[in-house]
């Protein structure tokens, strides 16, 4: 057997081609150094075909070997990644090898989000496969980038027949474990509360999660793990899925009748049904597949410095932004442009560096019901031209931001009544609202160029520093009029593809712009607008008990800094939960930091504190955006409190976060346990928040192995912080001499 393989750093990768150019998968983890084909055994297995070509050996099927990129049509019968049918209705393909070649550099996706690495960083893997008779050529991209232990995959489909072949489903990834008992971690929730990690045993049969609503959702996220059973936060073997895309995908694990776990993500196949004419391509969205033995803060941790060194891009990559405040929980659309400059002015005296105007400042956007679509200022409202606010917030040393949602419309609004036929609506039939609006077809180029031509010129008016981009409806009635003959998976991905080129026009003729991406909060929170938008709003949620969980499940496959969190106020807008401002505080900073309030409401203490916590933020920004980030606390045992850290690199730091979170009479003390320190180190433990906790000398071997005592102090929800920093010259072992 002829073996293609590969490696990163810690891992390795390979494949193998059979006589008859069946292409299996060999081996994905840990390096093994030897060929892994010893692993495969063959049996006449009943019922699993055989392909012609192996003459009466009965042992050969492909329904039980582990296979690379399996396509349904050559005696495999399990899940496949791809599956098509000819121009008759044929179904299915027997994809072989035909060529195989590696390539220095990272390749690209024209279009598209896309992991990029310096020539040096990284190579390329091209396989071609192909069926000339049912007319597919498939060619299978590898992105190796050694240094961040990550492999990226895609798979570009072509017809090269010469009629129409239709391909019904298309996985970025597909990944066959030959046997061991496996986990899938997957991220799940609703508006308001997303990406809550469910962990479920893989078993006979298939789960499969996935959007259908033309956005990645707030229901499902496009990411999953595979973990040994054992797996925890710190030991065990388990890879990441994730897939770097913004509309409708499917992530799946099927065990099958041997044992091997079959694992994909890719495109949603449900209704995909993508027609492909002669000499067409299709090019699936990029899966980002990472492997760690070391448990899920590595896997974590690695996802963080892939995401941020190599998917986000421009110049917010590495800068910290600015502390910010957004008007729409304080005012919703009922503000004028005094009273966003009265909020700025307090906020400014107490140092929040940019104000963002939200939702309601265009056209006749008073309510939910009106205006999307007319992205002209609002000058009644204001008092003036944009520029007479932004100037006067400007005067106070702050920056201006603003929030858009360009992919919308309401029937009540110029831009609907001009151009009905810009909005998804099936002909005859009354259309399903969300939020009382429509959705624009981002399809087509020039429904895109004629929002970009108005937003742009809104941009342009004023010195703007910040666009917030919203997107807050899930998408039905998929009509694109410029079409005869209606294909919902083609048209859903154009639709991705144009929201895409949408933003990257924005990044083209404003380079310096800091965009946040934003779906209802976190309904678009993935790889892909990561590309493009270096933060996202993580959550329409703002209290702060609930987003930590929903910061928590978020960190598993996104950096600490793409998350958009803020202070709000209490009673919380969402859940009237009461929370001290300083927990309010720790758990926002945890992300990009901000707030979402009128601060000329709260007392002066707290104004102290605002503050107390912008300084904070400013200080321990390096390491909250360059240091590891550890889960310290298990949600499902530790329930009566809380905790996270951040640690440095070189071990000489690290910022330790908790709060309490049940309270009960005569509660049992919890101690948290803090990681990535040197066990070795002496380190000197300083409050920086909470009550009743004093200076302490401990070693790291104390810190990570007993922890810190969390105080009982009456009342719930409250807030402790410890800056550990080491003390070089007073190690253990130098102690023991
Ligand atoms: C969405 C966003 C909110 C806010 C509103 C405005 O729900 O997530 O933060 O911008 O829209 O309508």
């Amino acid at each position: 057997m002829k073996i293609i393989s590969f490696d990163t750093d810690n891992t390795s990768y390979q494949m193998g081609i059979t006589d008859d150019g069946f292409l299996l998968h060999l081996y994905y983890g840990p390096k093994t150094g030897c060929d892994m084909d010893y692993s495969l055994t063959m049996y006449d297995r009943g019922f699993s075909g055989n392909p012609y070509d192996v003459g009466n050996d009965r042992t050969f099927s492909l329904d039980v070997l582990p296979m690379e990129y399996p396509g349904y049509g050559n005696g495999d019968y399990r899940s496949p990644a791809f599956s098509m049918r000819d121009s008759s209705g044929v179904q299915g393909a027997d994809l072989r090898y035909r060529s195989h070649r590696f390539l220095p550099g990272k390749y690209g996706i024209d279009g598209m989000p896309a992991v990029y690495a310096a020539e040096d960083e990284a190579r390329t893997l091209e396989i071609v496969l192909a069926d000339e008779t049912a007319g597919v050529q498939v060619t299978l991209k590898y992105g190796i980038i050694p240094s961040r232990d990550a492999v990226t995959r895609a798979a570009v489909i072509e017809n090269i027949s010469d009629s129409t072949i239709t391909v019904d489903k298309a996985l970025s990834a597909s990944l066959d474990s030959l046997s061991g008992n496996w986990d899938i971690i997957h991220f799940d929730g609703r508006h308001g509360m997303e990406r809550l990690p469910q962990r479920d045993a893989v078993r006979r049969g298939k789960i499969s999660i996935g959007s259908r609503r033309g956005t990645s959702s707030h229901q499902h996220n496009p990411f999953i793990v595979l973990a040994s059973e054992e797996t925890g936060e710190d030991y065990g073997s388990c890879t990441g899925l994730m897939l770097a895309y913004s509309g409708n995908f499917k992530a799946e694990a099927e065990r099958d009748q041997y044992g091997l776990t079959r694992t994909g993500i890719g495109f949603q196949d449900e209704m995909f049904d993508y027609p492909l004419a002669p000499g067409e391509k299709l090019e699936t969205p990029e899966a980002i597949m990472i492997h760690s033995d070391e448990g899920l803060s590595d896997l974590s941790q690695k996802y963080h410095a892939l995401i941020s060194e190599h998917i986000v891009r421009g110049p917010w990559q590495h800068k910290r932004r600015p502390v910010l405040i957004n008007n729409w929980e304080a005012t919703y659309f009922d503000f004028t442009g005094d009273k966003i400059v009265s909020i700025a002015e307090q906020a400014a005296q107490l140092g929040v560096e940019m104000i963002v105007l939200d939702d309601g400042w265009f056209g006749a956007r008073n309510t939910e019901n009106a205006g999307l679509g007319d992205w002209t200022v609002n000058e009644e409202k204001l008092g003036g031209p944009l520029s007479s606010v932004v100037n006067r917030i400007k005067d106070l040393g702050m920056q201006f931001g603003l929030w858009i949602e360009p992919e919308m419309v309401n029937e009540d609004s110029d831009l609907y009544r001009e151009h009905p036929d810009w909005a998804y609506t099936v002909p005859g039939k009354k259309p399903v609202r969300g939020r009382n609006q429509l959705v624009l077809d981002f399809s087509r180029d020039e429904v895109v160029d004629a929002i970009f031509e108005q937003i742009s010129a809104v941009i342009a008016s004023a010195d703007i520093s910040y666009i917030k981009m919203d997107m807050n409806r899930s998408i039905m009635d998929v009509f694109s009029r410029t079409d005869k003959v209606q294909h919902y998976g083609k048209t859903m991905h154009a639709y991705v593809k144009g929201v895409y080129r949408f933003i990257e026009m924005l990044r083209q003729r404003f380079p310096e712009l800091l965009i946040e991406g934003c779906s209802g909060g976190g309904g678009r929170f993935d790889a892909g607008m990561l590309y493009y938008t270096p933060q996202i709003w993580c959550s329409d949620n703002t209290d702060a008990i609930d987003r930590i969980q929903i910061q928590r499940g978020t960190s598993f496959g996104y950096p600490i800094q793409t998350i958009g969190s803020h202070v709000s106020q209490v009673p919380n807008e969402q859940t009237g939960r009461i929370v001290d401002f300083a927990t309010r505080g720790i758990v926002a900073q945890a992300g990009t930091f901000g707030y979402e309030l009128d601060l000329n409401l709260i007392s002066d203490e707290e104004k102290e504190e605002v503050k107390k916590q912008i300084a904070d933020y400013k200080k321990y920004w390096p390491l909250i955006a360059n240091g590891s980030y550890y889960r310290l606390h298990s949600p499902e045992k530790d329930t009566e409190t809380a905790s996270w850290c951040f640690a440095a690199e070189d071990k000489s730091e690290a910022l330790m976060s908790a709060v309490t979170l049940d309270n009960h009479c005569n509660n049992p003390v919890s101690y948290v346990r803090c990681r990535g320190l040197d066990p070795a180190k002496m380190y000197h433990v300083e409050p920086v928040l909470g009550a009743d906790t004093q200076p302490l000398e401990l070693s790291g071997q104390a810190l990570m192995t007993v922890g810190l005592p969390v105080p009982i102090i009456p009342g719930e929800y409250k807030a402790w912080q410890w800056h550990v920093t080491s003390k070089d010259t007073d190690n253990l072992n130098n102690k023991e001499n």
